[in-house]
């Protein structure tokens, strides 16, 4: 347990998860009744249950087309708190089925235990699959299955957690995911900043390319970008 000096409230350390491929740690702490998800040696967090407007608009936006859809399919990459995936759930049909990929089994194991609060126990929800692995497993250029694919592996479109997720935003992954999707289904990116670079690569790509700028806790704090790529 840890003190903040200034205000004397505790943080408690709630669990510690190894991130495959030697790729380091990642620390669950708790304080003043909000959770918070760090890379250890790492400054700042990768993600806390206090600010998450952003990973829910990923789901509102990258889903808007869905509502109506019958036996939708959606693709979450990285469960994190669950908040984008609980988002993706609350914008598809009953018939709808979201597959979440999660690297790293801790965080699996803290959103079925301390965490699943957090974001209303999405794991729960019987039209939820989880796939404990890469997300890159999924991206099969001969199945275009999903509706949807929804990107948060990151603190946006370069590496963070995991120095192999550069790979994901390489021209042939994105190629891969392009193919990956149906007619008209949309990639939406999560990224902690704008980078023109990245819109160019997306159309590159062959996507119809827009980004949205969203506050992080309900239209306050940092803005974060939304990247929305869509098959042509
Ligand atoms: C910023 S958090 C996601 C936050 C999430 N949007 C939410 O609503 O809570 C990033 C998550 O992606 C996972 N991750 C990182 N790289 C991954 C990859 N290549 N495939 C699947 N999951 C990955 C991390 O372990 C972490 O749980």
């Amino acid at each position: 347990m840890t003190t903040n000096k200034k205000t004397m409230i505790p943080t408690i350390l709630i669990g510690t998860a190894l991130i495959p491929n030697n790729g380091g740690e990642l620390r669950l702490t708790q304080r003043d009744g909000d959770f918070y998800i760090s890379l250890k040696g790492v400054s700042g967090e990768l993600m806390s249950s206090r600010m998450y407007s952003s990973e829910l608009a990923l789901a509102e936006l990258g889903c808007a087309h869905l509502q109506e859809l019958e036996n939708a399919k959606v693709l979450v990459g990285g469960l994190g708190m669950g908040f984008t995936l609980a988002a993706a759930l609350k914008a598809t049909s009953p018939s709808a089925q979201v597959v979440v990929a999660e690297l790293v089994p801790g965080v699996v194991e803290w959103n079925n235990g301390p965490l699943g609060d957090v974001a209303g126990r999405p794991l729960d929800d019987s039209r939820a699959r989880v796939h404990l692995g890469d997300v890159a497993e999924l991206f099969k250029p001969d199945q275009a299955k999903y509706d949807a694919i929804l990107l948060d592996v990151d603190n946006g479109p370069e590496a963070f957690t995991h120095d192999d997720n550069s790979a994901l935003y390489s021209m042939d992954s994105l190629h891969a995911i392009r193919q990956t999707l149906r007619p008209k289904g949309v990639l939406a990116v999560w990224s902690a900043w704008h980078d023109p670079s990245f819109t160019k690569k997306l159309k590159k790509a062959g996507y119809n390319v827009s980004y949205k700028t969203v506050r992080a806790h309900k239209g306050k704090g940092s803005k974060h970008t939304i990247y929305l790529a869509k098959v042509k």
